[in-house]
């Protein structure tokens, strides 16, 4: 593949610190990696290292200082393009202070406006800014939005396009770099970031404040850049895993991802070595609108994954499996999201099925499969979305169906084809072969090619490889699932749809992905008496498990089971978690006459509460209407 590295290394840069000196990781110049979310133009110049140092204001909710940025530029690149979002910029200078001209050009809603800096000779630049108090990656909680209700709270989310509202740099996903921070905060609350913690409890900085220093040596993609401040406190849970939550939750988070050492452990036997350092995790407050978000070094996580009995921690395989598929080996453009997330969701299986064995392992799976054939009912089989590798206005707003479900399918495929140990070897030496580095679709289907196929015309035409990724609909090799995962589960529906009793006993006896599969798998259409039926056997309004209160609300809603409106309404008012989230407000939405007033209503209540991407997205489904 074509690579272009800039310019000679007597343009390159120190870093701003004595610490580590940056790596430069290449950029991707073929067609096809040209990202259209970034106004970056990289080929011109390209930032490699971001230094950050700013006070997190909780008053006027900003986050404000300064962002020294080394530059690498070709012969002749006098200008450097960088992404923003509604950044207030003071100053932009070099590194001697001399004030350097800047301008904002033309930019869209989505994307907000490429910054162009004038750069003339200078190679590292100062920028003195602060963001906006509705920066869209930013979201400032009240003491009340949190669980110890005693302090504020402060939470960022940066995939896909967010971080640019709040760091101003090149927002691309291929333009990796390395950073460092030093971010102060009111005394009593601590910051934790996406990278090694160099000052773990905070040194005095000025009256009532606090420093935290943070760095990453190596070189990522902007959208890792993450940052949580508020009254956390930290437990280990082994050599280089631990969690940091508020005090109140830190005994159950504690208890509910105590295997995640041994998570790390399976992913390494399965990928090559964990590269990161440590393997942390922070559970937030419940407005976080992901379930996991992989942030390097500490992944992110929703409360409602803190289920009581570890059922839900499939989420710590995913945002674990992404140290390898995501952050070491990265989609150069959000049109190829699937090579995140649709590897990820693979390498998530397999490494539940090493530490929880391979019939939890194969429930899920089927799950997965029964999750991207409903993204092709809801789309159309030829539907250009169902693709793996499509385009779309907003990166945000992708269906999971495909690029998750389809694309760990796609890869189930290529394992079932060519056979387990053959794959196994080729995907670690994948990683390998492409760490710290972006990818394409067509940069792994080249890199499948030259390692894995090596020419055999025959494996070729098995394999449909062109078809999976740039084709609609789902090819006629795709690996199924176990057909006995659910065997139970699946007789239990059919005596259900056949009018028979809702079986309690059996219900109160099922895993939560069994519970899920019934709740599923019955005929969508039900009688409110049926619907009372399962509501009173299954217990399910005071169900605890997220997963299975939301697939419940999901029917209850769609049937207008009014018995079902109070659960939803604690339920959206109880967190903002954006996959269950937008569902229920498309499920009441979609009652038209009945649904779109309590949607109306409810989300009068709980708008204010929500992370901005999970607001835009109710704001748009609300708004049509
Ligand atoms: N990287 C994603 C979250 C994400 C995707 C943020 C797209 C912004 C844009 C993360 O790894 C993820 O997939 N989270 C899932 C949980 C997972 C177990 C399927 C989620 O949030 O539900
Ligand atoms: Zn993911």
């Amino acid at each position: 593949m074509h690579r272009l590295i800039l310019a000679a290394a007597s343009v390159l840069c120190a870093g701003m610190s004595a610490a580590a000196p940056p790596a430069v990781a290449p950029i991707l110049t073929t067609p096809e990696a040209r990202d259209v979310h970034s106004y970056a133009r990289p080929e011109v110049a390209r930032v490699t290292h971001v230094a950050l140092d700013l006070d997190a204001d909780f008053t006027a909710h900003r986050m404000a200082g300064t962002a020294t940025l080394d530059i690498l530029a070709a012969r002749g690149g006098n200008e450097i393009v960088l992404d923003d979002e509604d950044l207030e910029i003071q100053a932009i200078t070099d590194a001697r202070g001399r004030p350097l001209h800047w301008s904002l050009g033309q930019g869209d809603a989505t994307h907000g406006r490429p910054l162009i800096v004038e750069i003339g000779a200078a190679r590292r630049i100062v920028i003195r800014y602060r963001s906006a108090p509705e920066a869209a990656a930013l979201q400032w909680l009240t003491p009340a939005q949190t669980v110890g209700r005693n302090h504020p709270y402060l939470l960022s989310q940066g995939e896909s396009i967010l971080n640019r509202s709040w760091i101003p740099t090149q927002d691309s996903p291929g333009i990796r770099q390395t950073w460092e921070a030093r971010i102060t905060v009111p005394a009593p609350l601590t910051a934790v970031m996406s990278g090694e913690r160099l000052s773990p409890r905070g040194v005095p900085a000025g009256p009532g404040r606090r420093a935290f220093r943070f760095r990453m040596t190596h070189p990522v993609a902007p959208y890792l850049i993450a940052i949580a401040v508020g009254d956390i406190a930290f437990r280990a849970l082994g050599p280089r895993t631990g969690v940091w939550t508020e005090p109140a939750m830190l005994d159950r988070a504690a208890s509910e991802l105590r295997d995640t050492e041994a998570m790390v452990a399976a992913a390494e036997r399965l990928y090559g070595p964990y590269r990161w350092g440590r393997y942390d995790m922070i559970v937030l407050p419940p407005s976080f609108p992901y379930g996991g978000m992989e942030n390097p070094t500490l992944t992110f996580l929703t409360p409602t994954v803190i289920a009581g009995d570890r059922s839900l921690v499939s989420v710590i395989a995913h945002e674990l499996s992404h140290s390898w598929s995501g952050n070491l080996v990265t989609n150069a453009v959000w049109s190829d999201s699937w090579l995140n997330e649709g590897f990820t969701t693979y390498a998530e299986n397999r490494v539940m099925e090493l530490v929880y064995g391979p019939h939890r392992a194969s429930q899920e799976a089927a799950l997965s499969w029964d999750d991207m054939q409903a993204a092709l009912r809801q789309l159309g089989p030829t539907s250009p979305a169902t693709a793996l590798h499509h385009d779309f206005d907003d990166p945000d707003g992708t269906n999971s169906g495909i690029i998750y479900d389809k694309g760990a399918i796609f890869l189930r495929t290529i394992e079932h084809i060519v056979g387990r140990p053959r794959w196994d070897a080729y995907l670690r030496s994948y990683f390998d072969r492409h760490a710290f580095q972006p990818m394409t679709s067509a940069g792994f289907l080249a890199d499948l090619r030259a390692n894995l196929i090596r020419g055999d015309r025959a494996l070729e035409d098995r394999l449909q490889l062109d078809r999976w990724v740039y084709q609609p609909g789902v090819p006629d090799n795709a690996a199924r699932p176990d057909p006995a995962a659910f065997a139970e589960v699946d007789a239990a529906v059919r005596t259900f749809d056949a009018g028979g009793p809702a079986d309690g006993a059996a219900f109160a006896r099922w895993n939560w992905a069994e519970r899920v599969r019934f709740l599923k798998g019955i005929a969508q259409r039900q009688s409110q008496a049926r619907l009372a039926e399962l509501d009173r056997a299954f217990r399910l309004a005071d169900s605890g498990n997220s997963e299975v209160l939301f697939a419940w609300l999901r029917l209850a809603l769609a049937n207008r089971y009014e018995p079902a409106v109070p659960a939803a309404e604690r339920f959206l008012q109880a967190m903002g978690r954006m996959r269950f989230v937008v569902p229920i407000f498309q499920a009441l939405v979609a009652q038209g006459d009945w649904g779109l007033p309590i949607a109306q209503r409810i989300y009068a209540e709980t708008r204010a509460g929500y992370h901005s991407v999970t607001r835009d997205r109710v704001d748009r489904l609300l708004q049509r209407h």
